[in-house]
């Protein structure tokens, strides 16, 4: 039932990317259950689909980007447009803020900003227009605390890992392992700690920092990034299980995906997908699909046009190698994602552990197969396999035998089953978490007063 208005309009502005957008858009239903309106910001690149969203107002500024720059679609290059975005978006934002603020009316009043943490210029374009700002961070808590160290991290001389030190946790960033470090820094190096210094300086100003998460996943994590950051914390996920993702889908979801799992065994597919920025070469995508091929398991493989470098779609794929994978499995461009975790069918994920994708499989009870690509989703890969035990690492390694190993381990041995009671348990202990008088919905009562009493 649609609740009272309040009186108070929220400001959102997600980062242009689509494990960015669903849960700003997710948030902005939350807020508006509890009776704020809304307005969303956005950019031209990937800008979200108003029309799926009759109840907010969306409002698109200038983000200086050319048609070359946005080629890829909605999967860019994604570190350097947004330092692009960063420094183009400054000012149309200030100027469409300032609008809104000016056409405030009594009867409605502006009450804040809440953005991604990724945006570096938020912070002062809010604060001198006396507006206070809320920052959603996307990550596990547990990473974004780490946001601090990762300069002296990267220093320590942990890379380049020797074969013996491979598996070392890291003592300032524990479960990360020593191999995993290089892919949380990728290219970057040095270059990333302007950034990080901005981003925890930016926050540490805020009003508050809403993660999508709970205390049944990570409460010392929360504490200590309240410890940290010296603002109000507010741990109110996971967003979806208050409101679908599937409205702020950037690509076109391919529905014929939940016919084709309702002709197939309960907890019988394996589904694959690597989000919607992680990129994979030709090489790995073929020792994937013959990975799977050999496992003689049906699965449903969301390949993402261009996500395999220098190919358009599954064009590597000989045509002897795509009859023998039609006949256990099902290959589409995009999936309605929730729906298919949720399916009965589903029996496991073999994902790159965005933090999403994690929390979507966890609140369906779905083992996971872990391959991250790098940054944040090397920690939460680590949670799954190390932490939690509810999924298999493949660390690293894109070879079809070890993918045909971990696939028939998940699905069909005693190891597998152990893995599926372990998720089972973690499942319930969030799911107690979204219902009356859990975490994250008192959280959410909080958060709401929080925004009144601004
Ligand atoms: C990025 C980062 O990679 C991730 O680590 C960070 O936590 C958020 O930003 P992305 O790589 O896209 O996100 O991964 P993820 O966080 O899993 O978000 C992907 C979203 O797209 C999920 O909500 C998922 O349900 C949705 N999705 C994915 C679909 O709807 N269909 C698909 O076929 C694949």
């Amino acid at each position: 039932m649609e609740e009272k208005r309040n009186g108070l309009r929220v400001i959102l502005f997600p980062l242009p990317l689509q494990g960015c957008i669903n849960p700003m858009i997710q948030l902005a239903n939350i807020l508006h259950s509890r009776g704020f309106s809304i307005t969303v910001i956005h950019t031209r690149f990937n800008a979200p689909k108003a029309s799926s969203h009759p109840l907010f107002t969306f409002l698109q500024i200038s983000d200086g980007l050319s048609e070359t720059q946005t080629k890829d679609g909605p999967s860019p290059n994604v570190m350097s447009l947004l330092a692009q975005i960063n420094i183009n978006a400054e000012s149309p934002f200030r100027d469409c803020l300032r609008e809104l603020l000016l056409e405030s009316k009594e009867s409605e009043r502006v009450s804040c900003l809440i953005d991604d943490c990724g945006w570096l210029f938020t912070q002062t374009v809010a604060e001198s227009l006396n507006l206070p700002r809320l920052v959603l961070c996307t990550f596990k808590a547990t990473f974004f605390n780490a946001y601090p160290s990762l300069p002296l991290i990267r220093t320590k001389g942990y890379l380049p890992v020797s074969d013996s030190e491979a598996e070392d946790s890291v003592p300032e960033f524990p479960p990360l392992q020593k191999r995993d470090l290089s892919k949380v820094f990728g290219e970057f190096g040095e270059k990333l700690d302007p950034f990080l210094h901005a981003v925890v300086e930016t926050t540490m100003s805020s009003s508050g920092l809403i993660f999508m998460s709970c205390e049944e996943l990570e409460k010392d994590s929360l504490t200590i990034a309240n410890e940290i950051f010296e603002v109000p914390i507010f741990a109110i996920g996971p967003f979806h299980s208050y409101f679908s993702a599937s409205s702020s889908s950037l690509f076109t979801q391919d529905e014929t995906c939940i016919p084709w799992l309702g002709n197939q065994k309960d907890k019988s597919v394996i589904y694959v997908s690597l989000g919607s920025v992680v990129n994979i070469t030709e090489t790995e995508f073929l020792e994937i699909a013959c990975g799977l091929s050999n496992s003689k398991q049906s699965f449903l493989w969301v390949v993402r046009p261009g996500s395999v470098l220098g190919a358009k779609w599954i064009e590597p794929l000989s045509e002897g190698l795509v009859r023998s994978l039609e006949e256990k499995g099902k290959i589409v461009k995009w999936a309605p994602q929730q729906e298919v975790l949720a399916h009965r069918a589903i029996g496991g994920f073999l994902t790159h552990n965005g933090w999403n994708s994690t929390l979507e499989s966890i609140c369906e009870g779905v083992p996971m197969i872990c391959l991250p690509g790098g940054w944040d989703q090397m920690l939460n890969s680590r949670f799954v396999s190390d932490i939690w035990k509810v999924g298999i690492h493949l660390e690293g390694r894109i070879e079809q035998k070890e993918i045909e190993k971990a696939v028939r381990m998940l699905m069909e041995e005693n190891e597998g089953e152990k893995i599926r009671e372990r998720m089972k348990v973690l499942k319930d202990e969030v799911e107690k978490s979204v219902k009356l008088g859990g975490s994250s919905f008192q959280s959410i009562e909080t958060l709401a007063n929080h925004i009144l009493l601004l």
